[in-house]
């Protein structure tokens, strides 16, 4: 069987539905073969001499891996030059990224979680880069902060790239969920899965439970429930899962459902959440959504929280609709 690449996936849904222009094309065509790079830097682990702390911090005040600052850079330095962006902004950076002036500059935005799962790249367990893209507003020549903060529904494009057994890409613009596989061979991805589909209902959940004596009253109800099991008000037994990169606990939920919870705690009460919204809950919100999953942030649609700042936090709930729509109901009574 001949199976599909990218390119053609890409230039046969413009001809379908006129939704990727060639500048949108260029920019998923870019991010694309970054994320490529980015996975052979991570498949070298010792021999490239990658792993371990870069001995800095991020604005986030968390350390960075020196394949943290690795995949940032590969990803700045490959969309700097392809005339497609008007701005980038990254989990690794503060303030937004501007394009150099001796390149032209093109109508979307950029942003990016260069590499998720940074607890889990020393041990040598999946993680991967989570992209979404949104357009810059009209009229705009220098974007700044404030043309980033868009509410989720306004992405034109969102996607992820796991480097694990496998190494996928995961990609929405707006017509389904399809997964492409890195064939390492031909150096190509190859359209492996189209319409991803999350089944409404599950028997898998994912949450790090040693927050637990933190959680809020809706969350310690919905859990309890669920570890009750065919004992208790669901009547069957549920499964936990748990493995510390958002993108490779999302990947599992596109594959076969479940519900992946990273709630806010009575931790630090000013924090919401410990994930991002922009570059984190919202792609994967839109990616679920286009899958026929639900996400909220326990009080509303993800996707439609009106951000105030680049790399604020939110708390996630996603994934099979029938639990996220049960847990959010739970908050809503409270
Ligand atoms: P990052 O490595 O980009 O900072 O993100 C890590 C995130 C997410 O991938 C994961 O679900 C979560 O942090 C794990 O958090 P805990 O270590 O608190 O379980
Ligand atoms: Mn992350
Ligand atoms: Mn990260």
């Amino acid at each position: 069987m001949r199976r599909k690449t990218l390119t053609q996936y890409l230039i046969e849904q413009q001809r379908e539905f006129g939704n990727i222009p060639a500048e949108l094309r260029l920019l998923i065509e870019i991010v694309s073969r970054a994320c490529k790079t980015i996975g052979y830097n991570v498949s070298k682990g010792a021999l490239g001499g990658v792993l371990g702390s870069a001995g800095s911090e991020n604005v986030q005040g968390e350390i960075q891996k020196k394949l943290d600052v690795i995949s940032n850079e590969i990803l700045l330095e490959a969309n700097e030059w392809g005339g497609h962006l008007a701005a980038m902004a990254s989990e690794e950076m503060e303030q937004v990224h501007h394009i150099p002036n001796r390149y032209p500059k093109g109508e979307y935005l950029l942003l990016f979680d260069p590499l998720d799962g940074s607890s889990n790249i020393d041990v040598n367990v999946s993680i991967g880069t989570i992209f979404s893209v949104l357009r810059c507003p009209d009229g705009v020549c220098e974007a700044t902060e404030q043309d980033f903060l868009q509410p989720g529904t306004r992405q034109v494009a969102a996607g992820y790239a796991v480097y694990g057994p496998q190494t996928v890409l995961v990609l929405s613009t707006g017509h389904g969920v399809h997964c492409f596989t890195l064939d390492r061979e031909m150096g190509s991805w190859v359209l492996t899965q189209e319409n991803m589909r999350i089944p409404e209902d599950t028997k898998e959940f994912a949450i790090n439970a040693s927050n637990s004596r933190h959680w809020y009253p809706p969350v310690k109800r919905y859990v309890d429930e669920l570890l009750l099991g065919a004992e208790g008000p669901r009547g069957k037994d549920f499964n936990m899962r748990w493995i510390a990169s958002m993108v490779a606990d999302v990947h599992r939920i596109l594959t076969r459902g479940g519900i992946f919870m990273y709630p806010a705690d009575a931790r630090d009460p000013s924090k919401p959440g410990k994930l991002r919204l922009m570059y984190e809950a919202n792609p994967m919100s839109f990616l679920v959504e286009q899958a026929g999953g639900a996400a909220t942030n326990g009080a509303q649609r993800m996707l439609e929280v009106q951000p105030t700042s680049l790399h604020e936090r939110v708390a996630v709930f996603l994934g099979s609709k029938n639990e996220v729509e049960r847990v959010t109901g739970y908050h809503r009574q409270d």
